[in-house]
């Protein structure tokens, strides 16, 4: 490879750097030849403060900004739908509008619960929007924010994000496997679990890209390959935990979603198709039950 290839180097701002994913691709780039990584925690920039964002943005003055921060409780945004709104729309709006300000280029991450689920053999990028609740409603409004505010701009929606750190449904369900002897999971919800450092990967691939100059704004969809349930994602799990520790729990139980009386309604098929993804940057799915595996043996320390 010639020495030019990492003469120049593309500079990412990071937002929400803690997240699951933020803080995924804050690993992955910082091993990445020719990127420089600048990751923000919400401490260091709370995208709600408008003066906030133009300060950090033109002090670094980045080649793109990756967008990672987000409201993302789903149950809570129904409670706080001010506060969702504030996040997932408000803050995104006027992140967008401080990067057109300066022409500095913005991938977001959006989500699969845009859609109402209806449509059982999932969602493609064109597909019209139709949010059930108030998050997947924010999202959608913020990604129409992003739209309005800059051309430059590549939305990627995902779904049912896993990893071995923060909040997701993962950790809520292996905590439960081990004091609990019975548990639930919907057998009527089905998607695509992607691990945060999948969709790293993808960030980062779809980054080498950008840095050629091609031209590939706007929406795209990625999410783990193989279709499952939560209980299918769930038995998968609690197999693959087993090998690690003797688990309380003796039973999962197959249920209808509407018996696990959550707060907020989600999408009950939320499947992203993700040809457009692959057709466009040549980035295929990566299966999601060998990236369970590796999250569960990170989880008991062995990487
Ligand atoms: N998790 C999923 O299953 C899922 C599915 C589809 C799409 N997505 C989308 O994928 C993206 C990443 O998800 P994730 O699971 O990595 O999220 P996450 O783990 O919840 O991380 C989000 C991060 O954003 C930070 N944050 C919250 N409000 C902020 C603000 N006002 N300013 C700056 N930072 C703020 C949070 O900090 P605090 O913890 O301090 O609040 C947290 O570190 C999000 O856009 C999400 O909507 C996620």
């Amino acid at each position: 490879m010639s020495a030019s290839v990492y003469t120049t180097s593309a500079k990412v701002v990071i937002l929400g750097a803690a997240g699951q994913v933020g803080h995924a691709l804050t690993e992955l780039l910082e091993q990445a030849p020719g990127i420089e990584p600048v990751p923000l925690n919400r401490r260091q920039l709370d995208i709600t403060d408008a003066s906030a964002i133009q300060d950090q943005l033109s002090r670094h003055l980045p080649d793109y900004v990756v967008n990672c921060a987000g409201f993302n409780r789903v149950d809570a945004a129904e409670r706080q739908p001010d506060r969702s709104m504030a996040v997932n729309r408000d803050g995104v709006g006027q992140l967008a509008q401080a990067c057109a300000a300066l022409s500095i280029p913005l991938l977001q991450l959006s989500s699969d619960y845009v859609f109402d689920g209806h449509y059982a053999s999932g969602y493609s990028e064109d597909d019209e929007a139709s949010p059930l609740g108030v998050f997947g409603r924010s999202k959608w409004e913020g990604e129409e924010a992003i739209r309005r505010a800059l051309t430059q701009h590549l939305i990627l929606r995902v779904s049912w994000i896993f990893s071995a750190r923060g909040d997701n449904y993962l950790l809520r369900m292996l905590e439960r496997a081990r004091h609990e002897a019975v548990i639930e999971a919907a057998d009527d919800r089905r998607g695509c679990p992607t691990s945060a450092d999948d969709v790293a990967r993808v960030i980062l691939a779809i980054l080498r890209q950008l840095t050629c100059g091609i031209n590939v704004w706007g929406t795209y969809h990625y999410c783990g390959a193989e279709i499952t349930t939560r209980y299918g994602f769930c038995e998968a799990l609690l197999a693959a935990a087993r090998q690690y520790e003797e688990l309380k729990v003796q039973q999962l139980k197959p249920v209808a979603a509407a018996n696990l009386n959550a707060l907020a309604q989600r999408p009950a098929s939320s499947v992203l198709k993700c040809r457009k993804l692959l057709a466009t940057f040549g980035i295929r799915q990566r299966p999601w039950r060998s990236e369970l595996q590796r999250v569960v043996r990170e989880i008991y320390g062995e990487h």
